[in-house]
């Protein structure tokens, strides 16, 4: 296991009912006027925006709109949240919806604050931030990238094509509220796409140093079988809470930094998804789906062990005469049967990318991961690409 340091400064409320439970304690501590962040518009058809609002007049607070952030948020948006915020004087942002309100209201909570220019000073490169960003508490309405308890923010620069994330301690949510009914409304297709989302985050924490043993590759092995077996409960019975309630909490888990302790995460696939999305605006968990099995096929000879665990301890595949690569083969092959059987994609072209000769330019703007078990060079990204297309 590598060293480590462990902090986690965000509050967690978890179950049914905690919005309206404990949304007003929280408000006690803050100024008069809280800007509620939110997408395109889910939140009102589900009616958790008026409940929200209506906790915050009831607690005397007054309440700026900040709309229509969009999946993959951009710099711009990040731009025009901090604009908002600081003309009105905002003392608390409440972000409501999934990764992408989160991720931008982080983003907002430094730009708000900050005079430098926030995308040059902590998203083009690591930064260091020597102030409070505006105090943040965000309420889920879609799990899968576990931004509520993290302070990682993922945002994309339209004009420069780079869709990039980093994590500052500083920009942990102070609050996340977590009901699991909240994402009963999700369409279909994003409830699955956010759950593969988390299973990706744990597989790219999981495959990489150390290979000995250690708590964080069994507590991710636990999460794997969890998501798994919830997703297919969840397929069967959207408003089934528990397998609603875990899909959450695995979410949250495969991100709060937990399971990296004492790892050397690899994230490569992450990597190339952000630039495909970057360049296509496809959907996070949809891309991933499509990247992951080809790029395993790609690197499992050179982390055998651990491609062998996962065959065995995750999809229960016996060894019988199976060599060891054979049966880490297996387990590569088991992920891409239930990509299928999810109803995710497996080619770009389902992605809607048509266009084979513009993947080289993709290629060749995607991060190169220290963490992965084979180090990838831009030639072995468009190989990739073109097996997936
Ligand atoms: O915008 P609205 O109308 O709210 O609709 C959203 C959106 O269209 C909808 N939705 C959310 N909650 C709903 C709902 N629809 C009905 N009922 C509800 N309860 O879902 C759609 C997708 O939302 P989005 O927030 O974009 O999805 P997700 O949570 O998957 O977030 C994706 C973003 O997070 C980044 C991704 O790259 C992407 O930009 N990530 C952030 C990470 C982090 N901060 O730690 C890590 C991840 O690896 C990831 O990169
Ligand atoms: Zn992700």
């Amino acid at each position: 296991m590598f060293n480590f340091v462990f902090e986690n400064a965000t509050k967690v409320y978890f179950g049914k009912g905690c919005v309206k439970e404990h949304l007003p304690e929280i408000l006690k501590n803050y100024g008069d006027t809280v800007m509620v962040a939110y997408g395109g518009g889910s939140v009102k058809k589900t009616g958790v925006y008026d409940e929200i609002v209506s906790i915050l007049k009831d607690n005397g607070k007054k309440v700026v709109d900040f709309a229509s952030i969009m999946p993959n948020p951009t710099y711009a948006k990040v731009l025009e949240g901090a604009k908002l915020a600081r003309e009105n004087g905002v003392s608390l942002i409440l972000g409501v919806g999934g990764g992408s309100v989160m991720d931008c209201c982080k983003a907002v909570s430094l730009a708000a604050v900050s005079k430098a220019d926030v995308w040059e000073n902590f998203w083009a490169k690591p930064g260091v931030i020597d102030f409070e960003p505006l105090p943040l508490c965000v309420v889920v309405t879609a799990s899968g990238t576990g931004s509520e308890c993290n302070g990682g923010a993922v945002i994309t620069n339209e004009a420069l094509k780079i869709k990039t994330g980093r994590d500052y301690p500083q920009c942990n949510p102070r609050f996340a509220m977590l009901d699991p009914t909240y994402t009963y409304s999700l369409p279909m297709g994003q409830m699955i796409s956010g759950a593969f989302d988390t299973l990706s985050h744990i597989m790219e924490t999981y495959f990489g140093e150390p290979n000995e043993d250690n708590v964080s590759d069994s507590i991710s092995e636990a999460l794997m079988k969890s998501v798994i077996r919830n997703l297919r409960a969840a397929i069967k019975n959207p408003e089934d809470y528990d397998a609603r309630a875990n899909l959450m909490w695995c979410a949250t888990m495969a991100e709060n930094r937990i399971i990296k302790l004492g790892k050397k995460p690899d994230f490569e696939c992450h990597a190339i998804e952000h630039q495909l999305g970057a360049y296509t605006d496809c959907n996070h968990g949809r891309g991933l789906a499509v990247i992951h099995p080809v790029y395993y096929r790609h690197i499992y000879k050179y982390g055998l062990p651990k491609f062998v665990r996962f065959a065995q301890e995750v999809w229960g595949i016996e060894r019988g005469t199976k060599s060891d690569e054979e049966l880490a083969a297996a387990g590569v092959e088991a992920l891409a049967a239930f990509i299928k059987e999810i109803g995710l994609p497996t080619t770009l072209r389902e992605l809607g990318v048509t266009d084979k000769a513009a993947l080289k330019e993709i290629a060749d703007s995607c991060g190169i991961s220290a963490g992965s078990y084979k180090r990838m060079t831009h030639e072995e990204i468009l190989e990739i690409f073109e097996e997936c297309f």
